[in-house]
């Protein structure tokens, strides 16, 4: 090379696109995990561009090590370069850079190991890409030569304010919205209507939706399109999601969102003729019919599909409804396998669909023409991808004896049968807000209680497993009897299920 110092320029110059990469990274990464961008949002590209935002930042690190080692003018050492406090060139801040560099080693592989370690052990390690980038700031705030130059110090307090303003930003964001854990639950479950809001869930809106289609998916499955009355763009919602549906003849049922999130115009539901149906199945089945109107609110998620490298789900029955739009919504080089079982062939909506499209990916199991029971430890053995199930209690009980838990998600439908080993005794709700105080007694419901004085909490399933009745715990110790989530992230989110749950002791402080 003729310019004697290119390696001086080189490091120099990687040195810079570093930050900014590990800036718009750290921000990339933020905009993931609040969610922020929703409406446009796609888990799986948000995820991937962050990543590579990650993997190019560390690449020009390297880079700027290596060519600082090569360049002639300061003559850094391997050991200079890798050892903190090994060079008297500015000890500390040269330091500081190294820190930062493993931090950001540790980030990056942990990341790519993601589908292998515990998912809180991954969290806390990611963590420390916030360390890592003070860390770079402050490094390159001190040892850079440019830091005299003007268009060097518009560029760091560009950086410097973007990534305080999004550490700003999640922290609010975290600290208003407790994130919604992946094992959760609901559908399809009969209700009872309730007109009033809840303060912790978003409260889903209402519209007006007209029938658009109805034919059948299987045998005793219907395939139901709804669109807009008027015509429009419908809410964006991401896969996991439900909708409730306002029957003409007071109650309400769940149905997963079984189409393309990508499309806006319409939402597709399947529905199963239930054989112990309380009129909800029974009615779509004999009376739903084009052209007809309902209300319908939502999308509400509470069985998100979180970010991976690698999914296998397993469906069973009508269980294939939420896991067909998780499918729907990965780009093609996710993966991913299916399994799907179900009693008969003819009883599983979307199969030969499913089968056609992915002949690769797509195991189904009829039992009805198999000779050996279903293996589920010989569909799980060996995997390390994040497990999506959903069907048969059964069915989820025994893939979750084999998988871990931070690997396992599941939605139920129907809940769990939870006895309260709470003794039975009078409760005191105080509710925060309201300012209002009631006793609910010892053979009473809280929910009911609730909405007998009048505050604003929403019921839809009443059993525990829809999460619509969603509160933040301020004081006490609730039991929670539901089927939505598991209790240890509910006690983390400090939210309860009113609909079902109780309180041990005779005191409990409502965020209402
Ligand atoms: S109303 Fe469905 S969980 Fe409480």
């Amino acid at each position: 090379m003729n310019e004697p110092h290119i390696w001086w320029y080189i490091t120099r110059a990687s040195a810079l696109i570093a930050w900014a990469l590990m800036t718009l990274s750290v921000v990339w990464g933020i905009l993931l995990s609040t969610r922020v961008m929703r409406r446009i949002d796609n888990p799986a590209w948000l995820q991937d561009l962050h990543r590579y935002l990650g993997g190019m930042t560390l690449v020009m690190v390297a880079l700027h090590m290596v060519t600082l080692m090569l360049d002639g003018w300061l003559q850094f050492s391997l050991a200079e370069t890798l050892v903190p406090f090994a060079t008297d060139f500015k000890a500390l801040p040269v330091a500081l850079g190294i820190l930062a560099f493993y931090l950001l080693v540790a980030v990056q592989g942990s990341s790519l190991m993601m589908n292998r370690l515990p998912r809180r052990f991954w969290k806390g390690l990611h963590y420390s890409s916030y360390a890592a980038l003070v860390l770079v700031s402050m490094h390159a705030g001190w040892t850079g030569t440019d830091v005299s130059a003007w268009w060097y110090r518009v560029l760091a307090i560009v950086l410097i304010s973007v990534a305080t303003i999004s550490v700003i930003v999640r922290i609010i964001t975290s600290t208003r919205t407790p994130s919604r854990p992946a094992i959760a639950a609901a559908t399809k479950k009969p209700v009872v209507t309730s007109s009033a809001t809840t303060p912790v869930a978003t409260r889903p809106t209402s519209r007006t939706m007209v029938v658009a289609r109805v034919e059948p998916a299987a045998e005793g499955v219907l395939s139901i399109r709804l669109l807009p009355l008027g015509g429009g763009q419908l809410p964006v919602w991401q896969p996991g999601a439900h909708i409730t549906l306002h029957l003409p003849s007071g109650l309400e049922r769940q149905y997963s969102l079984c189409g393309d999130p990508a499309e806006r115009t319409h939402f597709d539901i399947a529905v199963l003729k239930t054989a112990n149906s309380e009129g909800g199945s029974e009615w779509i089945h004999s009376s739903m019919s084009p052209g007809m109107t309902l209300e319908v609110t939502g999308p509400l998620n509470h069985f998100e599909l979180e970010p991976a490298s690698e999914y296998l789900f397993i469906a069973g029955g009508i269980g294939i409804t939420p896991i067909k739009a998780m499918i729907e919504s990965l780009p093609e080089r996710r993966q991913w396998k299916l399994m799907y079982a179900g009693r008969s062939q003819a009883t599983m909506a979307f199969r030969d669909e499913l089968v056609e499209r992915y002949p690769e990916r797509v195991v189904t199991y009829a039992s009805d023409e198999a000779t050996q029971p279903l293996d589920i430890y010989a569909a799980v053995a060996g995997s390390t991808a994040q497990v999506y199930c959903c069907g048969p209690e059964s069915l989820m009980s025994a893939v979750a004896s084999f998988v871990p838990a931070e690997r396992m998600h599941c939605e139920r439908f129907v809940p769990l049968v939870r006895e309260s080993r709470a003794p039975a005794e009078d409760i005191t709700v105080n509710c925060r807000k309201s300012k209002k105080s009631f006793v609910v007694p010892a053979e009473g419901n809280i929910l009911e209680s609730l909405e007998q004085n009048g505050l604003p909490v929403l019921g839809s399933c009443r059993k525990g497993v829809c999460g619509s009745c969603e509160v933040r715990v301020v004081e006490g110790h609730p039991v929670h009897l539901d089927s939505v989530m598991d209790d240890a992230e509910k006690e983390k989110l400090r939210i309860m299920y009113p609909c079902v749950s109780r309180a041990e002791g005779t005191q409990l402080t409502l965020d209402i």
